[in-house]
C-alpha cells in the first residue's frame, strides 16, 4: 500500500553520514534557513541524533533524523520510536528508505506507550504516517495487543487483583468469540489442581485456573501457560521489603501469554489455540502453605515445599500437566520465574529453555530479527539433583542456591510429558529503565516472539 503524504504532515529526514554535506549534495529539500541552521547547532547524522527545524506556518519545517552510516538503522531496529517521546505534536511522515519498515513502524507505536492510569502523562500528539512498505495493520494491532499487556504488568495488585486478571482472560476470550472456563477456590481442589489451591490459599481472593480455546479444532494445538502471580510477597518464606516493592509485575508471564494469544488471534493465525493461565495471590495469612508441607500434584508427583517463595514453578506444574493431557503440538510457558535468571543475563534477556533444536535455533535467530531478543539456556540434567527431595519425589526450591533458573526450570520439565515439544521463557517483564520503543515499565518479554514463532512454523 503506497500512502500519499497529505499536505500538512512534516516530513523527517532520514540523514545518513555518507550523504549529509553541502548544500544540495544529499538531495534533502531544505530551505536555505534550515540548512543554515542545522549547521548552525552543529547537527551530525550519527545514529538517533535529531534535531527539529524550524520555520514553515506551523513553527516545524521538518526534522532530520541522524541515521550513521548506512547499517545504521538496522542496527537500532526501534530507532523512530525517538519521534514518539521528542518531537513537538504533529504529524510527521518518514522521507528516505528504512531497511526494515515494520519494525521501525512498530517501534513508533511501542514507543509513544505511557502508562496513564493514575496520572494523565505530558505525551505530545506525535502521529506518524505509516512509512512506505510497512504492514500497517498488523504493526497496530501488535502495538495495541503488547500496550494491553504492558498496562496488565503495570497495574498495581489493588487495581488488578486475582479476580481482575480472571476477567481480564474471560475478556479477551470473549472479544475472540470463545468462552473461557474458570475453576477457583475449593473447586481446585475437586477438579485436582492441588498445587495452584496451595499456593493461593492465604489470599483474600481465591485462587483460580482460568483457560479458554481458539480456532479450527483441525489445526496444529499450540497452548500457552503464563504464571499469573498478582503479588508475590514471597509466602511464609517472606521477601525483604525492597525484593518485594515490585512484586506487582510476578503475573508478567500471564500478560505475556494473554499479548501473544491477543495478536495470534486478531490475525487468525492458523492454529487451534490454547491458553491456560492459573491466578493467585502469593499471601501470607493462618492458611498459609508452609516450608516442609508436602503436596501431591495434578500429575501425581508429591512435591516437597522446600521455599515458598518458589511458587510460580508450583502453579505452573499443574498449569503444565493440564496441558499436556491434550497433547499439544507446541506446549510454551512465559514466567517472572527467578530472580537468577536476572542475575544471569540481565533484565532484557531474557532466558529460554527447550531441547527442540530447531525451534531453538528459531528463537535465537527470530529474536534478533524481530527486536525481542532471547537467550537460550541448558536443561542441564545433572543439576537434577539439586531439587531432590528426601520425602518427596521433588522440592521447589535448589540446595545452594546455584543455578537457580535452570533448576527452575528442571523442576517444570518433570510436569511436562517427555514427547511434548516445549519452550519456557524466564521473562523479568520489566525495563527498568527506558530504551528506544521500550517506555520503562512493564513489558511482556517474548510474546511478539512467540507470535513470529508460530507464523514461522504454521503460516
Ligand atoms: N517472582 C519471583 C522471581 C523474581 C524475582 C522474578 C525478582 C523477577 C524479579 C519468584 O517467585 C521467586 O521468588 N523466586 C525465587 C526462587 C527461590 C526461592 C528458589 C528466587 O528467584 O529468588
Ligand atoms: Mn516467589
Ligand atoms: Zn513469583
Amino acid at each position: 500500500m503506497t500512502h500519499q503524504p497529505a499536505a500538512d504532515t512534516l516530513p523527517v529526514y532520514l540523514v545518513d553520514e555518507a550523504h549529509w554535506g553541502d548544500q544540495g549534495s544529499d538531495g534533502l529539500e531544505l530551505s536555505p534557513g534550515a540548512r543554515a541552521y542545522a549547521r548552525a547547532t552543529g547537527f551530525e547524522p550519527k545514529a538517533g541524533r535529531l534535531l527539529v527545524l524550524p520555520g514553515g506556518e506551523s513553527g516545524v519545517e521538518g526534522v532530520l533524523l541522524g541515521v550513521g552510516s548506512d547499517a545504521g538503522l538496522a542496527a537500532a531496529p526501534f530507532a523512530l520510536a525517538k519521534l514518539a517521546s521528542e518531537l513537538p505534536a504533529g504529524r510527521y511522515r518518514i522521507v528516505g528508505a528504512l531497511e526494515n519498515p515494520d519494525l521501525a513502524y512498530l517501534g513508533f507505536l511501542l514507543g509513544q506507550y505511557r502508562f496513564s492510569r493514575f496520572k494523565s502523562a505530558e505525551v505530545p500528539a506525535v502521529t506518524l504516517v505509516p512509512p512506505e512498505g510497512c504492514d500497517e495493520h498488523t504493526m497496530e494491532e501488535t502495538a495495541r495487543a503488547v500496550n494491553a499487556g504492558r498496562d496488565l504488568i503495570n497495574l498495581p495488585t489493588n487495581a488488578l487483583g486475582v479476580d481482575d486478571l480472571a476477567r481480564v482472560v474471560h475478556r479477551l476470550a470473549e472479544t475472540h468469540g470463545c468462552s473461557a472456563r474458570e475453576i477457583a477456590g475449593d473447586q481446585l481442589l475437586a477438579q485436582n489442581f492441588p498445587l495452584i489451591h496451595a499456593v493461593g490459599r492465604a489470599a483474600a481472593v481465591a485462587p483460580r485456573l482460568v483457560e479458554f480455546t481458539w480456532g479450527d479444532a483441525r489445526a496444529p494445538k499450540v497452548t500457552l501457560v503464563g504464571k499469573g502471580v498478582v503479588f508475590d510477597t514471597g509466602g511464609l518464606n517472606l521477601k525483604p521489603d525492597n525484593a518485594m516493592l515490585l512484586m506487582k509485575k510476578d503475573m508478567g508471564g500471564a500478560a505475556a501469554a494473554l499479548t501473544a494469544a491477543d495478536i495470534l488471534m486478531t490475525l487468525n493465525a492458523p492454529i487451534r489455540l490454547r491458553v491456560i493461565i492459573p491466578i493467585v495471590e502469593n499471601s501470607v495469612s493462618g492458611s498459609s502453605f508452609r516450608p516442609g508441607d508436602v503436596y501431591t500434584s495434578r500429575k501425581g508427583l508429591s512435591v516437597e515445599i522446600g521455599n515458598t517463595d518458589a511458587e510460580g514453578r508450583l502453579i505452573l506444574a499443574d498449569a503444565l500437566a493440564l496441558a499436556c493431557e491434550d497433547s499439544p503440538d507446541l506446549l510454551i510457558d512465559f514466567a517472572t520465574l527467578t530472580g537468577a535468571a536476572r542475575v544471569a543475563l540481565g533484565p532484557d534477556l531474557p532466558p529460554f529453555y527447550t531441547e527442540d533444536e530447531a525451534i531453538a535455533g528459531e528463537l535465537s535467530s527470530l529474536g534478533i530479527a524481530i527486536n525481542d531478543p532471547v537467550w537460550r539456556l541448558p536443561l542441564w540434567k545433572p543439576y537434577a539433583t539439586m531439587i531432590d527431595s528426601k520425602i518427596a519425589d521433588i522440592n521447589n526450591a535448589g540446595v545452594g542456591g546455584f543455578a537457580g533458573s535452570i533448576t527452575a526450570a528442571l523442576f517444570l520439565k518433570r510436569f511436562v510429558e517427555e514427547k511434548t515439544s516445549w519452550v519456557h521463557f524466564d521473562i523479568y517483564g520489566w525495563t527498568p529503565s527506558a530504551k528506544p520503543g521500550r517506555p520503562e515499565g512493564g513489558e511482556p518479554q517474548a510474546a511478539r516472539l512467540v507470535v513470529a514463532l508460530i507464523r514461522s512454523k504454521y503460516g
